[in-house]
């Protein structure tokens, strides 16, 4: 494959970080959004920019992309959540933050960066979704973003998939990263009993789908959802 533009968001951190060096060892070039990158490893090096930017604020969207360019390859990884909140308490500005980084902005980022890929008639579009989207999770707009993402995966290979580019997914259960620091330990334990190996997943087992996806994956695999799950939530 020649040489591609790749553009991944929170590609700084676990699992993100995972796909950044992988698209670096193929030989492409990455730019990262985040918000820090004071612990990024890969500041400084060859075909590496990081641009900072929260993704929560939509309308520095335009701007952010103005700065990036033309890109062959759109990562849509960043998010998180916020399993402290119940369903019956849960703060307005809290629910809008993560609607906005976990579904309003990488759908935005489909819209902005499909424009250019539809006129070199070549794109491919991987979101980073969760089984969180798919079981009914107890952080409700967490779960519900991340459905929503989903769907939209299935809506945009729909859109652009006759423009030569395809949007996919992948669906992790959890993954030992930073945001399990986010979750109770109780809940932890009880999630690993239903996982096969009894372990949470590795960043790089995810990016290594989500590389596939955005490289490999032949064209006619598109508008789908790759469950990487281990058997916690077969279907
Ligand atoms: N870990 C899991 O158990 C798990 C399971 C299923 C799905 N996922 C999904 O995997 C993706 C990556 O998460 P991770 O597990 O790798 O966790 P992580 O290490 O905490 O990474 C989260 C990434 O999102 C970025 N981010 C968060 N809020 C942002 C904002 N407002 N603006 C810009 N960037 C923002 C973070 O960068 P900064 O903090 O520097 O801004 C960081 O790079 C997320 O979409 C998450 O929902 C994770």
């Amino acid at each position: 494959m020649s040489k591609k533009r790749v553009l991944i968001t929170g590609g700084n951190k676990g699992i993100g970080l995972a796909v950044s060096r992988a698209m670096l060892e193929l030989g492409h070039e990455i730019i990262i959004v985040a918000r820090e990158f004071e612990t990024c490893p890969l500041i400084g090096v060859k075909d590496v920019t990081a641009i900072e930017c929260d993704l929560s604020k939509l309308d520095t969207l335009p701007a952010l992309a103005k700065e990036v360019g033309d890109i062959d390859i759109l990562i849509n990884n960043a998010g998180y959540m916020q399993p402290k909140y119940t369903y019956d308490n849960y703060p307005v500005e809290r629910r809008d933050n993560i609607m906005n980084v976990d579904l309003y902005a990488p759908v935005e980022l489909m819209n902005i960066f499909s424009e250019h890929m539809k006129k070199q008639k070549y794109g491919r579009i991987v979101n980073t979704a969760s089984i969180a989207g798919q079981i009914g999770h107890p952080d409700v707009w967490y779960g519900i973003a991340k459905a929503g993402l989903i769907n939209a995966t299935k809506i945009y290979g729909k859109l652009l998939g006759s423009h030569g580019i395809t949007v996919n997914c992948v669906a992790p259960s959890p993954v030992e990263t930073d945001m399990q620091k986010d979750n109770s330990e109780e809940r932890k334990k009880e999630f690993k009993k239903t996982v096969a190996t009894g372990r949470f997943a590795e960043p790089e087992e995810i990016a290594k789908a989500i590389v596939w996806l955005a490289t490999d994956c032949p064209e006619y695999i598109n508008g789908i959802c790759i469950d990487i799950n281990n058997c916690s939530y077969p279907r």
